[in-house]
């Protein structure tokens, strides 16, 4: 029987967080306060929608009465909260997840580290607050282990040796760092969970936080001008050749996330899970799924583009950054710990075409085009 909590989420407005909201708040039954930006009511009516998208209808009353919105900001001191709410919210706080992140690969250190870090270091003085029995579970990103290529990266890994690929893995790197510091410093459990890209083939109403895939369809049907439309023949994509990525499909991290949760062990230190999918996706199968939408076209992968084309110039400016920057990689990620915590949790199945070119949205557009 899951105990009912009293949890603090983060994040609550997000593609991952939202549905971290369902399942803590739908699925499990607990009492749920989220913070985030905005005013309390604008706060709510987002996370509501967003609930609603994924429930297809509306929220029963008694879900409803559990769901609390509290307007606060990452990069205010004490979270943007005045005194006496703040007391009141750790007073009543039993579990802290910590979803919110900016995660916008290229942004500025200086401004991500202002989210993620300091952010991250509010958070934890909360539930320092909080006191002992208030537990605390993080989201991180499988990307901490930056641009190290090749290998098996350990859940106790934390390296900086490579360097990063963005600054977004460096400001998560620097925010797990700092988890590290205060559980030890406090004497504190802390679970830290990473996620890799996370994908999905059911699309959220338009409005609605999207998955990197979903975001990627979107960016290169924008004002119905598809970014290979009428292309045939060879383009050339700057990503060494035999690259692949990990992705998950976020109803199995979620499934798997609130497992961790629960049932990692809750002696002080800090606990670190990767939450990924047991086998990388070849890139090429990526590109499969874009050339399958554009016949004729043939995605060529070479380390170094040499002389562009105008439509070569144009596809490496539009294509993702996660697919041009983690294409090169060829590394994997221990996950020992999922199977020793979650045995009775299955393996995602292996993502296939047909699955990417929904998650682009190929579909729908296939449809919307031809009624
Ligand atoms: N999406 C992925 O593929 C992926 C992969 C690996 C790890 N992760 C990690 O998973 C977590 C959740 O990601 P996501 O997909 O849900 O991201 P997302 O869709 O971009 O949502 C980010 C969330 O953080 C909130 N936030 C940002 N800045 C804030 C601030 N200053 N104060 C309060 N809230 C703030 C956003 O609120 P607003 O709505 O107000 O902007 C939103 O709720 C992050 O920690 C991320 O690093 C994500």
């Amino acid at each position: 029987m899951v105990v009912r909590m009293s949890i603090l989420l983060t994040g609550a407005t997000g593609f991952l967080g939202s549905r971290l909201l369902y399942a803590l708040l739908v699925d499990e039954g607990h009492e749920v306060t989220v913070l985030g930006r905005g005013t309390s009511a604008e706060l709510r009516g987002r996370v509501v929608t967003c609930l609603t998208d994924l429930a297809g209808g509306p929220l029963p009353d008694a879900v409803a009465s559990r769901l609390h919105c509290l307007s606060g900001d990452l990069r205010r001191p004490r979270l943007g909260l005045p005194p006496a709410h703040y007391s009141r919210l750790a007073g009543r706080t039993s579990a802290i997840w910590h979803s919110a992140a900016d995660i916008s690969l290229s942004a500025p250190l200086s401004s991500l580290r202002e989210t993620n870090v300091a952010g991250t270091e509010r958070v934890l003085e909360l539930a320092e607050y909080a006191g002992r029995g208030c537990r605390v579970t993080c989201v991180s990103t499988a990307f901490v282990a930056g641009r190290r290529r090749n290998g098996c990266i350990a859940e106790t890994e934390l390296d900086d040796t490579y360097g990063f690929e963005t600054p977004y893995e460096q400001s998560k790197f620097e925010a797990e760092r700092l988890v590290r510091a205060w559980a030890q410093r406090h004497d504190r459990p802390v679970t830290v969970l990473r996620p890799s890209v996370l994908i999905s083939d059911s699309h959220p109403a338009e409005g609605l936080p999207q998955h990197p895939f979903a975001e990627m369809g979107r960016r290169s049907e924008r004002s119905g001008t598809a970014l290979f439309e009428g292309v045939s023949g060879r383009v050339r994509l700057p990503m060494a050749p035999g690259g692949a990525l990990n992705v998950v499909q976020v109803e199995y991290a979620v499934r798997a996330m609130l497992r961790l949760a629960a049932r990692a062990p809750d002696g002080p230190g800090v606990r670190t899970f990767h939450v990924v999918h047991p086998v990388d996706t070849p890139v090429r199968l990526i590109l499969e799924a874009v050339e399958s939408r554009h016949p004729g076209l043939r995605l060529e992968q070479v380390p170094r583009l040499t002389d562009p084309s105008a439509i070569e110039s144009l596809a490496a400016a539009h294509l993702p950054d996660f697919l041009l920057r983690y294409g090169a990689q060829r590394r994997s990620y221990e996950r020992s710990g999922i199977l020793a915590l979650a045995p009775d949790l299955a393996d995602p199945p292996p993502l296939d075409t047909a699955y990417v070119q929904a998650a682009l949205g190929y579909e729908r557009a296939s449809a919307h085009c031809h009624p």
